[in-house]
């Protein structure tokens, strides 16, 4: 509906029924106001199924809902590395809506993986933000092209379970910027989301349902969100503040409570009826957008094709960590099938997001009807105590077959919405079962099912390790196909697996202490700590295993220097080097320069995923703008470059750099850094720029203060010794601030106001 006749409908409402359209009329759907024929509209999660509930109501997973078809879950699909396939699950989820009529589907879910402790983290992407933002936009457009709604969540710093409601994330505003908000960024500004779900926390103490700064000057004036920001299901504490900071929607209902307060707020001057107004328009937009597309008829939920749709989807996720030669198994050998979840996968998580699914593909199933399989259970996964029947059984097949895969992973409860993790280990009789099948059988293979990265202990103790992370109802066909070598595993981590949970970058600080969450470990999230302080990892971000191989030829860059206007673009030549088609995903960083601010070893900027036959090459090129060699620059409140020769790799993951070159990076006209009588001599003297400006300058007053003499040889020799105390000199006067020159360097208090003049200039 035009923007005009919103207003005008809107102009025509009571104050009751405009503070009634600001919160559900039960917990998944908007208020109808029937007399002005406005229709309501149904929000359901989310995000890689549909949770749709006719009655009996939940946000968290324990009511039924509809039959429906349970995709890769996000941890999975991020490993894909592959925007076609988020885009492609987006569309065939919007299909679905479509069908069930409802108008906007609570996700991606697409907070930053700060912790593999988060219990949701599952749901989640990436530890990256441009890994999880593109991602993320490729889902919205699939989705938004069918006519219904996104609502990306949870907007923002919602990165641990523990006390989400309340707890407050405590994060300096670089860090927001570079990893927490810039995981929203590119979708919200490129995909253009219809709704954006804030979340339970306060940042920085303020709720943020009520963080003005976040929802109104960042989302719309920075970003040109135009959509509707509505609340996580009861994240409103205050709805005035809330309505003002510009939280527009409350879900689900409030039972009258908060509209009668908006009322109020209106009447006795409060909360400006403009305000209101605007929240209407803007939830009025979304519920015409929906209910219009859905008055151009209905979608098509085709259950079995959609299935296949997620076993496709599947065995683009899933991660070959390690094959020393075991895999692929071949038809006709015996194999000891160990383990529960080959028969009862666990494919999903827990809370909101939890589909009914209606189909289960599991490893057995799969493989049904071919010879050589013998199953035992080897552990009962509702308890971490071995078993020692199942043990010594399994421990007996494993020993008379060619080979043994285990199917290992996370029990339900270990990792839900709504509380995190206490460590980082699989189950003890997990770990037992795989350590006694592995001293009996020299090819054992583990394919793991699980949300968040494990330790792995025994991981020399094995041949093989597949991680099918939580793949969605088709996850044994998926398995199977990649086992067999029918298809070729092709998913890239999408987070790092570290080797122990305390080398974690957050593992001091993910805790709620007072109810603050502090992310001391600033923007060295992931792999930009790992890769920050050298810390060995059991497995890199960005890597994964394939049964072909891969050759990196001719990196070149367009041009050697850029300005902050230009873009470089960066190409590089990918061929398969091995005798089975394949898929490589291209990762390109960047490594910046020594610059006053400490800055991560280096930092995804591009990928790419190519599928290659045998001999087959392919030049892949990624154009790298302003922004990929930017940092937050906190005094200048905005992105910053600082002038220099930048590294640009190309890799396979993290830690397997295939080619680099470098850019000369040229200084920027617009944000420069803001200098004060305060500032250290040493941060200028390390900004070009500045030095630029500053060096004449200095020239001559070192000229005047110290007039240039010819040395005899023993005053050379004086003058070693000298130079060491100079050396020592200098080093000190570069943690003075520029007013010393007027105590220890005859400058006058005027000379440093120009001086400061000419550098702020
Ligand atoms: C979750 C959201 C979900 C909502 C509705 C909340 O508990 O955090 O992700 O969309 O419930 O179920």
């Amino acid at each position: 509906m035009e923007k005009e006749k919103i207003r005008e409908l809107v102009a025509e409402m009571t104050l009751e029924e405009k503070a009634g359209l600001c919160s559900g009329s039960d917990f998944w759907h908007t208020k109808a106001v029937e007399r002005l024929g406005i229709p309501a509209i149904m929000m359901s999660d989310g995000p890689f199924g549909l949770r749709k509930q006719d009655d009996k109501a939940d946000h968290l997973g324990i009511n039924d809902s509809i039959k429906a078809v349970c995709f890769p879950a996000g941890c999975a699909t991020a490993s894909s590395f592959d925007t076609d396939l988020l885009e492609e699950l987006g569309e065939t989820l919007g299909e679905e809506c479509r069908a069930e009529k409802v108008g906007v589907l609570l996700g991606p879910a697409m907070n930053i993986k700060r912790s593999p402790l988060c219990g949701r983290n599952f749901e989640y992407y990436s530890e990256d933000p441009l890994l999880s933002s593109r991602l993320a936009g490729a889902y919205i457009r699939g989705l938004q092209s069918k006519g219904v709604g996104a609502s990306p969540k949870h907007f923002y710093a919602n990165n641990m379970e523990k006390r989400r409601m309340t707890s407050s994330s405590e994060l300096d505003e670089r860090t927001e910027r570079e990893i927490y908000l810039a995981s929203f960024e590119q979708a919200v500004r490129e995909a253009k989301p219809w709704t954006i779900m804030c979340s339970y926390n306060r940042i920085n103490g303020t709720y943020a349902a009520q963080n003005e700064e976040a929802l109104t000057h960042i989302l719309r004036d920075e970003w040109g969100f135009d959509g509707l920001v509505v609340s996580d299901w009861g994240a409103s504490d205050d709805r005035v503040p809330d309505l003002k900071a510009g939280m527009d929607l409350e879900m689900p209902s409030s039972g009258g409570i908060n509209d009668r307060k908006i009322v109020a707020a209106v009447q006795d001057g409060t909360l400006s009826e403009a305000v209101l107004d605007t929240a209407c328009e803007r939830i009025l937009d979304i519920v015409f957008r929906a209910a219009e597309a859905q008055a151009e008829g209905c979608g098509n939920f085709d259950r079995e094709k959609d299935h296949e749709k997620a076993a496709e989807m599947a065995k683009e996720c899933m991660v070959l960590l390690k094959n020393d030669g075991m895999l692929p198994l071949r038809a006709g050998e015996k194999v000891a099938v160990i383990g529960k979840y080959a028969v009862k996968p666990r494919c999903q998580g827990g809370g909101s997001s939890h589909i009914n699914s209606s189909r289960v593909e599991s490893f057995l199933d799969a493989v049904a009807g071919m010879p050589g399989i013998f199953y035992k259970a080897g552990f009962d996964d509702a308890s971490d105590e071995t078993n020692e029947g199942l043990l010594a059984a399994a421990v007996k097949a494993a020993e008379e077959a060619d080979k043994a895969v285990i199917f290992a992973g996370l029990p339900d409860l270990y990792e839900s919405e709504g509380y995190d993790r206490d460590h980082m280990k699989l189950p003890p009789n997990q770990e037992l079962l795989i350590r006694e099948v592995a001293k009996v059988q020299p090819n054992t293979a583990v394919v793991l099912h699980n949300g968040s990265p494990v330790e792995m202990p025994w991981i020399r103790e094995v041949n093989a390790v597949l991680e099918s992370y939580l793949a969605g109802e088709a996850v044994g066909r998926a398995q199977k196909e990649l086992l067999y070598g029918e298809a070729n595993p092709c998913g890239r981590l999408a987070e790092t697996f570290p080797i122990r949970l305390e080398d974690t970058p957050a593992y001091l600080n993910f805790r709620v202490e007072k109810e603050k969450v502090h992310y001391r470990e600033g923007v060295y999230v992931g792999y930009r700590y790992y890769d920050s302080v050298k810390r060995d990892v059991l497995f890199p971000f960005g890597h994964g295993l394939s049964y072909t191989s891969f050759e990196y030829t001719g990196m070149e860059a367009d041009r050697t220097s850029v300005t902050e206007k230009e873009t470089v673009k960066v190409s590089v030549s990918v061929k398969n080097t091995g005798d089975m088609e394949g898929k490589e995903v291209v990762q390109i960083y960047v490594a910046p320069p020594e610059s006053p601010v400490g800055r991560p070893a280096k930092e995804l900027k591009g990928f790419a995923k190519v599928s290659l036959k045998p001999g087959e090459e392919k030049t892949v090129t990624v154009e790298l703008d302003r922004r990929a060699f930017a940092y937050w620059d906190e005094q200048l409140h905005d992105w910053k470059v600082y002038r220099g020769e930048y590294q640009i790799l190309a890799a396979a993951s993290a830690q397997d750099i295939c080619l680099s070159c470098s850019v000369q990076v040229q200084p920027e006209a617009s944000a420069h850094t803001i200098y004060t009588r305060n500032t250290a001599l040493g941060d200028i003297m390390a900004d070009p720029e500045a030095m630029q400006k500053l060096a004449p300058i200095l020239g001559r007053m070192k000229q005047e203060s110290q007039p240039e003499t010819e040395q005899s040889e023993a005053e050379q020799s004086e003058a070693g010794k000298e130079a060491i105390t100079e050396k020592a000199q200098q080093e000190m006067m570069l943690n003075m601030p520029l007013r010393a020159l007027a105590s220890f360097g005859g400058v006058s208090d005027e000379q440093i106001e120009q001086i400061l003049g000419m550098l702020n200039n």
